[in-house]
C-alpha cells in the first residue's frame, strides 16, 4: 500500500514547511550509494521526532537502529550544544556509513554510534536518558521498550516505529516475526503500568505505518 497520493502530500508539506538540508539531503544519498535499503522515516517523520525531542526538552537520547543515520540526524538537532545522543546498529557497514554522516551533518561530537546487538548496548547503558527511539529489528520491540523504560526519566517520552505494518498486525493468524514482535510490544506496554501510550497512524511516502508514543509516568 502506498498511494501516490500520500507522497505527494509529504512533498506538499515539506516543501512548505522544511528548509532546504544539505546535511540530510546528503546523508540519504550516501546511505543509498553503500547499499543501505530505503527504510529510514521521511521527512516529516524526522521533522515531527525532532520537535517532540525538542518539546522535550532533551539533554540526552536513545536511539534504537541507526541505518545511515537519518533520523539519528534529526533527532541530534534537537539538543542543546552539549547534549548527548546514543545510537545503536548492529551492521559494521551501516555504522560506518552513519558515521561518515554525522561528521558531515557535524553531529559527530554530539553522537556515539555504538556497534553491536541493541541488546547487549542497551543493558550497558545508564540513563536518564529524555527521549527514545526504538526502530531496530520489529522482533526485538518489547524488549527494547523495557529497556528504554529502566533508561529514560520520569516525564520523558518514548516513540517506537513500524507498529501499524499495513495494518497487518490485525492478522490474528500471521507468523511473520515483525507483526509477532509487534504483538509482544503490545501486550508489554498495555502490562506496563510505568508509562501512558498511544498510537500514531501514519501514510506518507513510506506506505501505511505508525508510531507507538509513551510518556513515562
Ligand atoms: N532509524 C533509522 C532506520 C533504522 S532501520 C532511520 O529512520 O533513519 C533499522 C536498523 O536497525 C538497521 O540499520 C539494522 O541493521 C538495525 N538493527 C537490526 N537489528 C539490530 C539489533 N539487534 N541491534 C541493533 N541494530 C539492529
Ligand atoms: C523496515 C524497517 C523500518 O524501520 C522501517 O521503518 C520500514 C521497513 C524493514 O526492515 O523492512
Ligand atoms: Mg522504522
Amino acid at each position: 500500500m502506498n498511494l501516490p497520493l500520500w507522497s505527494a502530500v509529504d512533498d506538499y508539506w515539506t516543501t512548505k514547511l522544511h528548509d532546504p538540508d544539505d546535511a540530510l539531503d546528503t546523508a540519504s544519498a550516501a546511505s543509498a550509494a553503500e547499499g543501505l535499503p530505503p527504510i529510514a522515516v521521511t521527512a516529516p517523520q524526522g521533522k515531527f521526532l525532532y520537535l517532540l525531542a525538542r518539546a522535550t526538552g532533551a539533554r540526552r537520547i536513545l536511539e534504537v537502529g541507526t541505518l545511515g543515520g537519518y533520523s539519528t540526524i534529526w533527532l541530534a538537532r534537537a539538543l542543546p550544544s552539549d547534549g548527548e545522543l546514543v545510537t545503536c546498529e548492529v551492521d559494521p557497514h551501516h555504522a560506518e556509513v552513519a558515521a561518515a554522516n554525522m561528521a558531515r551533518a557535524g553531529l559527530d561530537k554530539v553522537v556515539d554510534v555504538r556497534v553491536g546487538p541493541a541488546r547487549d548496548t542497551l543493558a550497558s547503558l545508564e540513563g536518564p536518558f529524555d527521549f527514545a527511539f526504538v526502530d531496530a529489528d520489529k522482533t526485538s520491540s518489547a524488549e527494547y521498550f523495557r529497556e528504554c523504560i529502566r533508561l529514560v526519566r520520569p516525564g520523558g517520552v518514548i516513540v517506537v516505529d513500524n507498529v501499524v505494518r499495513e495494518g497487518t498486525i490485525l492478522d490474528s493468524g500471521s507468523t511473520d516475526g515483525s507483526v509477532m514482535g509487534t504483538w509482544r510490544l503490545a501486550d508489554a506496554i498495555a502490562s506496563e503500568p510505568g508509562v501512558d501510550a498511544t498510537v500514531v497512524q501514519t501514510v506518507g511516502s513510506k506506505g501505511y505505518d505508525g508510531f507507538v508514543m509513551a510518556v513515562v509516568r
